[in-house]
Formats: structure tokens, sequence, C-alpha cells
């Protein structure tokens, strides 16, 4: 808070040592015109909390981002990881570019009645048309399959072109288990492949199916884990993609950008 007030003095000011300053910080100018808003008292509580983290954003590492990415790897000691969104839509976008990114190859699969967002990429993998429709065309090579469908799977992956299977491991929608071993399976089908196994955790993660995962229920070891939600308990708008470095992987970075 103490930044923002000193850049609207800077501005009356018109010093030029103090417009070098500006300058810097203008990237952000958006956010520092919003001085009366709610959205600023939350701010100004981080900036007493650490002066690092005076200014949100996804692009730079934060101390504050940072202590969270190392409570949440914790709980999820294979991944070692974490790139922070805005939103789960957002996480969902990410985990489709460090796939493709990843593993070179253009093909998402999907299952029917699933919901990740409503964002373009996102939309693309939801498995309700009336989400869908009047909205195309959507993200091409993503492949829908029934859920619980192996077989449909394997089809879907014997082709080598799938960079990622997302899905839920409990359905939101509906609230759908999946079959006995079917995401364990799931799992070994996309190591078979080359393919990355991405659990939209954003409804059933943090706890909400009795462990902190419920991937942890099937004892599989997803590439990547979508949070959301319950992350800040809906008062931050926060989302984040629990994930590894890929071996051989393409161009990951450039994917946050
Ligand atoms: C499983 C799942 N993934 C993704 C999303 C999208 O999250 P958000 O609404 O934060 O964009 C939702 C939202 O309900 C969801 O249930």
């Amino acid at each position: 808070m103490k930044l923002f007030c000193v850049a609207d003095q800077l501005i009356e000011s018109g010093d030029a040592e103090k417009t070098a300053q500006l300058t810097i910080i203008a990237p952000v100018r958006a956010i520092l015109r919003m001085s009366d808003s709610p959205l600023n008292e939350i701010t100004e509580h981080l900036v007493i909390v650490s002066a690092d983290a005076a200014i949100p954003s996804r692009t730079a590492a934060r101390v504050l981002s940072g202590v969270l990415a190392e409570r949440l790897l914790e709980f999820v000691p294979h991944l070692d990881k974490v790139f922070f969104s805005n939103s789960g839509t957002e996480a969902v976008e990410a985990a489709i570019k460090f796939a493709r990114a990843a593993t070179r190859r253009p093909g998402i699969v999907y299952c029917s009645h699933a919901f990740h967002g409503l964002s373009y990429g996102s939309l693309s993998l939801n498995g309700d048309p009336n989400f869908r429709e009047g909205f195309g065309p959507l993200l091409p090579e993503c492949i829908e399959i029934p859920f619980n469908d192996l077989a449909a799977l394997e089809k879907a992956l014997a082709s080598h072109t799938i960079a990622a299977f997302i899905v839920e491991p409990v359905q939101g929608k509906g609230v759908i288990i999946p079959n006995d071993g079917y995401l364990r399976d799931a799992f070994e089908l996309c190591r078979k492949y080359g393919a990355l196994f991405v659990a939209d955790e954003i409804q059933t993660g943090l706890g909400r199916t009795g462990r902190f995962l419920a991937s942890e229920h099937w004892g599989i070891e997803p590439d990547m884990v979508l949070l959301a939600k319950s992350l800040s308990g809906g008062q931050v708008p926060v989302g984040a993609v629990l994930t590894h470095k890929f071996r051989g992987g393409g161009d990951v970075a450039r994917s946050t950008v």
C-alpha cells in the first residue's frame, strides 16, 4: 500500500528521479489505478507481511507464493514445482500448455460429463454440450471419451498424438465415482503411451474426500495436480498447478507466459 501511495504522489510531483522509479512499476499500473478498491486492502496486508509481496504477479517469484508452494508440495511430495493462477480454469489452461510444450503433442483427452472450467481451453474439455454450444470453434485435437472406459482411452492414446489425459478423479457434476482400478489403469496407460496424467482436483483436492488429494485413494501420482476453490477458502482468486520438471520435455517455461 505504501508503494501505491508513493506512486500516486510521484505522478503529481513530476520529479525526474521518482519518475524513473515509477517506470519500474509501470507494468502493473492497472493495479495501481484501483487505489480505493478492496483489493488494495488485501494488498496492504501482503505488504506488511513482506515488502517483497507488494505487487501480486504471476510472472515473478514472490516470498509468499514460495511459502505456499512449499506447503502444498509437502502434501504432494512426488511433485516439486508450482505454478499459480487466478482461478481454476486458468490452472487448466496452464496444464494444457505445459502438456503440449512438454510432449510436443497436440492432443488432450477428456471425459464425458467433465467440467474443467469455461475459458476456451477448459471449455474445449467440457463434456456437456450445454456449456459448449454456440461458442465454437473450440480448441482442436481435444478428444472426448466416456468416463470409466479404459478401451476408449487406450484407443485415443494409441495414436501417439496425445499430450495429456485430464480427468477429475471424482466427477463433480453428478458426483460420479470411478470404477475400482479405473484411475490406476488409466495412469498406467498414459505411462505406456507417453502421455501425461493430469488430475483436476479443483473440486476433490485439499482434503475434500478424506485425503489431501482424491488421487491418493487409488495410489496414483499424477504428472500434474490442479487446485483452486478451497485453496483460499474463497477469499482470494487463486488456482495452482502442481507439477514436476518433464524429462526431455519441450519449452515448458515459455508456456507460463
Ligand atoms: C473440477 C473443476 N475444474 C475446474 C473448474 C473451474 O474453476 P474456476 O471456477 O475457479 O475457474 C471447476 C469449477 O467448478 C471445477 O469444478
